[in-house]
């Protein structure tokens, strides 16, 4: 916490808003709207997977509809599509970006639009902080036809080129404000749109969809998804802190790759003129060329009660999704298998990283002066 969001709640409590209504959550609305270029129409909700419900609900995504999706993401950023009974169809990272490889998707929608079977929607998920190409897939969304809404969950705090932030791409965004992002409201997430029909729908359908009438009167089915106000209240306090968050991950990324730069270690590549807020540091480790695997540095950390994980398992790997359609060369596997996300809170301090950077070098060290020793 900032030490900023007590006061908003303290407001929210004297003011009795304590439900899913009320000044604080307006105002969170607008802040995140300002904080994104403005322009845009912003819905607070319960979630980031509440968020993307909506999104391709009101998209139109349905039964017999297929969304096209980054294999790499977390499991609440596909889920909805399961929820709405449509088929996902997985898509491979690029090396360049680690996120959706836009040419592998234009091929294929160049081929489905040749067999008349387009998907109803694309789902890009900007990766561990780093934005997709919005431009390239912006462009394929209007060429095609079909909708673009962008997993912004992981990524509020960077720019996608040129001034633009992510999580203001496609027809929709959304953000997620779960405990472990950038900034959090305990839990919670925000539908941002473009178009205001969307905001307008998705507010109706995250109160019970209820029409116009005296009495309660539905004509579809809804959900209670809106965002609490005193979790808004909290939001609105780590709004004043968004930016220094960031660039504290960022503080931390530089770090650990001045510490960690030898041969077998690659870090997530940022393409020119994006600038990723570094959510989770991530590095790949080549086993062949340091001689230490991921599981290693792993484990190792873990025996000193220090958590890292594994990237995202990609979601056509795993066993709910076996024999789903998937296109790519595997870059994302390989990813798997050598992919580690470091500890990279914002609250680290130094001398908790320096900790965890004596861990893994002497790990790196040992191998070293080992393979020396043998030759
Ligand atoms: C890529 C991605 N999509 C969706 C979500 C879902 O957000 P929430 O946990 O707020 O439902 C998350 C994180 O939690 C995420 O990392």
């Amino acid at each position: 916490m900032s030490g900023l969001e007590a006061s908003h709640v303290a407001e929210a409590f004297a003011s009795n808003f304590v439900a899913p209504v009320g000044p604080q959550l307006d105002a969170f609305e607008h802040a995140v709207n300002d904080y994104l270029g403005g322009g845009l129409h912003c819905v607070g909700l319960s979630s980031g997977s509440a968020s993307l419900h909506l999104a391709l609900r009101i998209a139109g995504v349905g039964p017999s509809d297929e969304v096209w999706i980054s294999s790499m993401t977390f499991a609440g950023g596909i889920f909805p599509v399961n929820y709405l009974g449509a088929t996902p169809r997985f898509f491979d990272l690029s090396p360049q970006s680690w996120t959706i490889d836009t040419a592998i998707l234009a091929e294929e929608l160049a081929r489905a639009n040749h067999e008349n079977r387009l998907p109803k929607a694309i789902l890009p998920t900007d990766l561990y902080g780093q934005s997709v190409d919005l431009d390239a897939l912006e462009r394929l969304a209007t060429k095609y036809g079909v909708r673009l809404i962008v997993d912004s969950a992981e990524s509020l705090g960077s720019e996608y080129g040129r001034g633009r932030k992510a999580g203001t791409g496609g027809d929709a965004a959304i953000l997620s404000f779960n405990g472990n992002k950038i900034i959090t409201t305990s839990g919670g997430g925000m539908l941002v749109t473009r178009h205001r029909d969307w905001a307008t729908k998705a507010r109706f359908l995250a109160t019970q969809a209820r029409d116009e009438a005296p009495h309660y009167e539905h004509s579809t089915y809804g959900y209670n998804y809106r965002l609490s106000n005193i979790c808004a209240a909290i939001g609105l306090g780590q709004m004043r802190v968004l930016d220094e968050r960031a660039n504290r991950r960022r503080a931390i990324f530089a770090r650990y790759r001045t510490a960690l730069s030898r041969p077998g270690i690659v870090f997530m590549p940022e393409p020119k003129g994006y600038r990723s807020s570094r959510w989770l540091t991530v590095i790949s480790i080549d086993p062949d060329i340091t001689g230490v695997s991921r599981e290693d540095v792993r484990l190792k950390l873990l025996d000193h009660s220090i958590e890292a994980r594994p990237v995202w398992k990609p979601m056509h790997l795993q066993p709910l999704y076996a024999g789903s359609n998937y296109h790519g060369v595997g870059f994302d596997e390989r990813l798997f298998e050598t992919g580690l996300c470091l500890p990279s809170g914002s609250d680290m301090s130094d001398l908790q990283q320096d900790e965890v950077l004596f861990h893994i070098c002497a790990l790196f060290d040992d191998s070293s002066q080992m393979n020396g020793d043998l030759g």
